[in-house]
């Protein structure tokens, strides 16, 4: 891990780390932030469910049930949603809204970007310490 000359800036670690359906747990000072590669898109979101805390980096990716016409049950969205791992309040991955109350409850997400062979992270805030964790959830998720 290497900080370039923006302060805000951080290359977390080469992208060749973080293969597709791969996790990593990065925590920076008090802040935990789960950081996941889903088909080759990256994301990033606190730690954290908003409902009661639990730690959203366990929690499934997976699609969930889409408009339809009644007594249809149509599932759709396969890998775009978040499900927290304690109680299933469903996330949209790239936003961080939750499904059932957009614009109430979201999960908070961070910039993170794919530059070049690295993973880089952008914080409002200068980080003082950062650890970087490998995360096998393949027993769990
Ligand atoms: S702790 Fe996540 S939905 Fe309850």
């Amino acid at each position: 891990m290497k900080k370039t000359q923006s302060q805000n800036r951080i290359v977390l670690f080469p992208s060749i780390q973080l293969q597709p359906g791969e996790r990593k747990l990065v925590k920076i000072d008090q802040l935990e932030i789960a950081i996941m590669n889903v088909d080759d898109y990256i994301f990033a979101f606190r730690n954290e469910c908003p409902h009661q805390g639990i730690p959203m980096i366990y929690g499934p990716v997976t699609g969930t049930m889409v408009t339809s016409t009644p007594q249809e049950y149509k599932y759709g969205r396969e890998n775009e949603i978040l499900k927290c791992p304690l109680h299933g309040w469903e996330f949209d991955l790239k936003t961080g809204k939750s499904l059932f109350s957009p614009n109430q409850v979201s999960l908070l997400t961070f910039d993170v970007k794919k530059e070049e062979q690295d993973i880089v992270l952008y914080l409002k805030r200068e980080p003082q310490n950062i650890t970087i964790i490998d995360f096998n959830c393949s027993h769990i998720c």
